[in-house]
């Protein structure tokens, strides 16, 4: 398995966001997270990327337990969140985005000295984006020239430069028009072909449909229940959101 959360509790104050939350996911394994506003879904996804501690409950990551202070801990591990604003630098370029605060160096010929390997930033940007299926002109371009889809795209490369086992999208086509919102899926539908598992928190029943495995649905920071994606469409997973049921 490799994720399994456990028994995951979340609390501000006297406020409970997430309450014995239990799930497990395999490797290559696209789930989907589903729930009302304030069912508990980014504090789910939160945790889980290591950008907030649980009140209570375990992670464990490839059997190991993991506790995670800060999102860099994650990727470290092979967790990349990715977050509706992508967190790009819209004015720097591609490669440099993929590669922003972990950038590849080399020893130069003056003794001690260090510098930028650009070479190899470029070179392997351009594999991260191939493995996606997007082409771009330059891995030079500022990616402000980009199109919402293929921001998108520079933002997985990023998790694909750490390695990630596990990319967490919130709402990740919640900005975008059709034609970019198919090549986001088309994205998510690569990872797993590459043996990535993803969890998608969205509030697009047609896109879950479209590519998870399963789904999880939150209700009120708990879990109300679990179902295989090819035993349900979207009416059906909409209905089951909206009325608290499982049938
Ligand atoms: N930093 C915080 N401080 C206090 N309460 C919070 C905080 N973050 C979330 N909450 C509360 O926790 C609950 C779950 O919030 P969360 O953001 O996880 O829901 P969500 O399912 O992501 O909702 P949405 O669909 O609107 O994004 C809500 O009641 C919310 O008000
Ligand atoms: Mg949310």
């Amino acid at each position: 398995m490799l994720l399994e959360i456990e028994d995951l509790g979340k609390t501000y104050g006297a406020v409970s966001a997430l309450s014995g939350v239990s799930l497990a996911m395999d490797e290559g394994e696209v789930v989907g997270v589903c729930g009302d506003n304030g069912a508990g879904k980014s504090t789910l996804m939160r945790i889980v990327a290591g950008a907030q501690p649980p009140s209570r409950g375990a992670v464990r990551l490839r059997g190991k337990p993991v506790r995670f202070t800060g999102p860099r801990d994650a990727l470290t591990a092979g967790i990349a969140a990715i977050y509706q604003d992508l967190a790009l630098a819209v004015d720097q370029s591609v490669y440099q985005n993929v590669f922003m605060g972990s950038e590849l160096v080399r020893r130069s010929w003056v003794p001690g000295l260090r510098t930028l390997d650009k070479r190899a930033m470029r070179e392997r940007s351009r594999e991260y984006l191939a493995r996606l299926g997007i082409e771009l002109e330059s891995v030079d371009a500022p990616v402000n020239r980009l199109s919402g889809g293929q921001r998108q795209a520079v933002a997985i490369s990023r998790a694909l430069r750490w390695e990630a086992a596990l990319v967490i999208m919130d709402e990740p086509t919640a900005a975008l028009g059709v034609r970019e919102k198919a090549r986001v899926l088309d994205l998510v539908r690569k990872l797993k072909e590459t043996g990535v598992s993803v969890l998608l928190v969205s509030h697009n029943m047609d896109d879950v449909v479209a590519v998870t495995d399963r789904v999880v649905i939150l209700r009120g920071g708990r879990l109300q229940g679990e179902v295989a994606t090819a035993d349900i469409d979207a009416d059906r997973l909409s209905h089951m959101v909206m009325s608290g049921r499982m049938q």
